[in-house]
């Protein structure tokens, strides 16, 4: 919505230079760039309703500054949303042209042309079938001294007459987009921000209180300025469930929460009502993925419908997935077949302390025993539940006691994590270092991830688990525990600074 306001503003302020050339007919008629409604006061619209075209060799500047491509002002307040009730007659600058060279004048007035979604820039002139209509941009070319040289030159080369002429232009809700419809539709001044995860044909929206009495015009619109999307549903809860699936209100759309997702390549189908599924992750989901190499192992305990283990299968990982909800397990299995890696990864449906202490102890101790001396692949952990991963870091105190100490390189632990705090990456170390009760100062780095609510961030912690918390019982020679290239003084996100990112 900025993007599309703030010329308006600063046109306003070019305008206001202008405005030292006031003529008779702007101050008479300065109403004439508005609604259809207004047209009818009598005396007030320029023109015969029949006739939508005719000469105009100056467009009134009052005209310039109304906000000709908003919707009519009365739909204001509107909750059962109305189509016809955005219908609106605005008048446009036109170019009188011969038909044959319309194509090679387009070409030199790009900058010049009225550039709307869903309307023609060349229309048919309805009094003369040899010539078209050239709409040009109102807030651009007001008078005909408004072209450019070039222009200007153009047109006098193909000889056309730079005179611009007015043209009613009929717009209807089809010409609006869905942020202009709501600035309207919503209280003045108020936040519209119409921003939805897109979860297959699903729009999900967190509406905020204000929005509430119009969330069902809100979730109309949303599907009918979205192509693909047939269902809008609303958040109601804070995911403070287990599963991490959000509750949800059916805003408008049928009912139906079975989808699939396309992301970074790999295909996954769910029922979204029931698992947790969050597009803003993908990068994450990524990032994570180009840290492993073909052949490493990596265990996910809390793995939703697969987006770190399917792609890690992908780069022929061996993969342990695992998630405690039945219905994340049931599609997990689904779209490991979907994506035909179901021969790599092994799906698991435990708590994730019992299955970090069950399969990840028992894998851990065949890839750390005494035939791993030639190993060279890494290990990694991933931990994806921010609200509660850290706890399960005690999971890994002696794990491996009474095992023979190996000296290979160690698993790589990738914990996320919720902080509040002024220094988020310090805190998340602090958080795991409270948990697992030793120092990770030499061997952990922190990656922001995405600010979740206004002072609110999630973040990764990344580290390999130092021997003394596997080992509790051993005699340790940690000196010799390399740091892990990939993250070894890996600087977080641009949004610490260099002060912050003490973590290396
Ligand atoms: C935030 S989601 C992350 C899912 C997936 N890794 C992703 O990135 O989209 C956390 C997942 O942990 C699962 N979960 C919650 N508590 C769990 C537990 N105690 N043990 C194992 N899985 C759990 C939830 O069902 C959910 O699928």
């Amino acid at each position: 919505m900025r993007i599309f306001w703030r010329p308006f503003g600063f046109l306003r302020r070019l305008f206001k230079v202008e405005s030292c050339s006031v003529t008779k007919s702007e101050s008479l008629i300065p109403l004439a760039w508005t609604s259809q409604k207004l047209s009818k006061a009598p005396g007030i619209f320029l023109l015969d309703q029949r006739k939508r075209f005719s000469t105009m060799p100056e467009i009134e500047r009052g005209q310039r500054d109304s906000e000709l491509f908003s919707p009519p002002s009365d739909v204001r307040g509107m909750t059962t949303l109305d189509r016809t009730a955005f219908n609106k007659t605005v008048t446009i600058p036109v170019l009188k042209v011969r038909k044959e060279i319309v194509n090679k004048l387009m070409r030199s007035l790009k900058r010049a042309a009225l550039q709307r979604p869903g309307i023609k820039r060349v229309i048919e002139d309805p009094e003369d079938e040899e010539s078209r209509l050239i709409m040009l941009d109102p807030y651009k070319i007001f008078t005909n001294d408004s072209f450019e040289e070039a222009e200007l030159s153009i047109l006098k080369q193909l000889n056309v007459s730079p005179q611009i002429s007015k043209y009613n232009l009929e717009l209807t809700y089809e010409n609006f987009k869905s942020e202009e419809i709501l600035r309207a539709v919503l209280p003045e001044g108020q936040d519209v921000t119409s921003g939805f995860s897109r979860v297959g044909h699903i729009a999900h929206l967190n509406l905020r209180d204000h929005q509430l009495p119009f969330k069902y015009l809100i979730g109309q619109v949303m599907i009918d300025k979205n192509p693909g999307i047939t269902l809008a549903v609303n958040k109601i809860n804070n995911i403070d469930n287990t599963y991490r699936n959000f509750q949800m209100e059916v805003l408008y759309g049928e009912e139906n929460m079975m989808t699939k997702v396309r992301e970074n390549n790999y295909t996954y189908e769910f029922d979204f009502s029931k698992v947790y599924w969050n597009p803003r992750l993908s990068t994450e989901h990524s990032r994570i993925t180009e840290l492993l190499k073909p052949g490493d192992v990596l265990f996910d305990v809390f793995a939703g419908v697969g987006p770190f283990a399917i792609p890690a299968a992908k780069k022929n990982c061996t993969v342990f997935a695992n998630d405690l909800n039945p219905e994340s397990y049931k599609w997990l299995l689904h779209n490991c077949k979907l994506n035909k890696v179901d021969n790599k990864v092994k799906v698991f449906n435990l708590d994730g302390k019992d299955f970090l202490q069950g399969p990840v102890r028992e894998e851990l101790m065949q890839q750390l025993g005494p035939l791993s001396k030639e190993r060279k692949h890494s290990v990694h952990i991933v931990m994806n539940l921010p609200a509660k991963a850290i706890e399960f870091l005690s999971a890994f105190k002696s794990l491996l006691d009474g095992q023979p100490c190996g000296r290979e390189l160690l698993p790589i632990i990738h914990c996320y994590s919720f902080s509040k705090d002024a220094n988020p990456a310090k805190d998340v170390q602090q958080q795991a270092e409270a948990v697992l009760g030793i120092s990770l100062d030499p061997c952990s780095s922190v990656h922001l991830v995405r600010n979740v609510a206004p002072n609110k961030e999630m973040l990764c912690i990344t580290f390999r688990i130092p021997a003394a918390i596997l080992y509790k019982n051993q005699a340790l020679d940690l000196e010799n525990q390399e740091d892990p290239p990939p993250f070894k003084r890996q600087r977080t996100d641009k949004a610490f600074s260099e002060e912050k990112t003490t973590i290396a």
